[in-house]
């Protein structure tokens, strides 16, 4: 029989954080979610304990941390945006790295360890060699992708220094929303594909553009790789299990291996909609590399963890089942 744990979720009532909390409560674990709802909704919990605040408040943690223990912290909360992170870089690094400092230094002066901490492929910048593995060089190309790479090199020192676990996972592009329609994609402003296909289906936002058309592609659009949300909410739970059984501070990279062109999102949404996505032609995205896929062989031999939804379709069915039912 598995040990119920105590699980702190910051950032759980976003797009990744709702549905690990789902996976936490259907694995019988004890979940309280911290969240300031500067971009999550406070209707995308389906349990667990809500506490509003500000996971770089050093008060309220302290708070939360001598009020009871903690087996474990997932952390999601933080600023995404690749773009925006260019024109306002302050923002970023005082969201994303100094209240993570605090976030660290708080948990080490209450004992607290097992930290899963969300990072991004965008750490490795251009890519050198796809697919791509944890030995790739990590040289980001914008703020984003360095403020999740300087809180990697934290979380090394905080280990080799205090000895505070964790595990960093490298999620490439999660896509997808829960089987059941309960909980999905609700970013405000979108910047993903799928969702933004599957809005522009639905009339709600006008023709999806398309940024470039030549990449040395096999039909000519950028190939991305695409995690089904709930397959990483697993990884989450298995990288848990790892610190709980003694295991290394380490990063991951999470992906489902195989790429699909935007092209091929775009096909498969017409398949599943039944309708074409009404999309315009524009130019390249400064940054924007042709290929970027995942070698997640790493995280499947160290902690046995495989993708359970690795059919485009699927994904894509669960987003627009989700889509359809969103609140607005
Ligand atoms: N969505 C992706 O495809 C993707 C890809 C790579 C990495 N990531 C990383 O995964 C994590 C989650 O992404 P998401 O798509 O679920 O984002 P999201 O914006 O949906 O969720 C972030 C959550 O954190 C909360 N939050 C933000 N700042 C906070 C603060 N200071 N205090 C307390 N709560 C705060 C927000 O209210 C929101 O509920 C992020 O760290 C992101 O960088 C996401």
């Amino acid at each position: 029989m598995k040990i119920s744990k105590n699980i702190l979720v910051i950032g759980g009532c976003g797009y990744i954080g709702s549905h690990m909390v789902k996976c936490l409560l259907d694995a019988g674990h004890k979940v309280v979610v911290l969240d300031d709802l500067s971009t999550g909704f406070r209707d995308s919990l389906l349990g667990g304990e809500f506490i509003a605040g500000d996971f770089g408040n050093r008060a309220v943690l302290d708070d939360l941390f001598s009020r009871q223990p903690f087996d474990g912290v997932l952390h999601f909360a933080s600023l995404i945006q690749v773009g925006e992170s260019v024109i306002d870089p302050a923002r970023y690094y005082s969201c994303n790295v100094a209240k993570t400092l605090t976030l660290i230094d708080t948990m080490k002066q209450h004992g607290i360890g097992n930290l899963i901490f969300s990072s991004t492929a965008a750490v490795f910048g251009e890519p050198e060699q796809v697919p791509i593995d944890e030995k790739h060089p990590r040289l980001p190309i914008n703020p984003y992708g360095m403020t999740k790479h300087m809180v990697e090199i934290m979380l090394r020192d905080f280990d080799r220094a205090y000895g505070l676990r964790s595990v960093a996972l490298r999620y490439f592009n999660a896509a997808g929303a829960d089987p059941d329609a309960r909980i999905g994609e609700r970013h405000q402003p979108e910047t993903h594909l799928i969702p933004l296909a599957l809005q522009a289906v639905l009339g709600r936002r006008p023709a999806l553009s398309v940024f470039g058309r030549d990449y040395p592609t096999p039909d000519g659009t950028c190939i991305r790789d695409y995690i089904h949300v709930d397959d990483l909410c697993d990884a989450h739970l298995l990288a848990l299990e790892y610190l709980w059984n003694g295991g290394a501070t380490i990063a991951f990279n999470l992906g489902n291996g195989a790429g699909f062109s935007v092209q091929q999102v775009l096909d498969a949404v017409m398949d599943v909609t039944g309708a074409p996505v009404p999309v315009q032609n524009a130019p390249k995205r400064e940054g924007d590399p042709a290929r970027l896929v995942a070698d997640a062989a790493l995280a499947k031999a160290t902690l046995g963890w495989s993708p359970r939804y690795a059919d485009l379709k699927t994904i894509v069915r669960h987003a627009w089942q989700w889509e359809q039912r969103r609140p607005h």
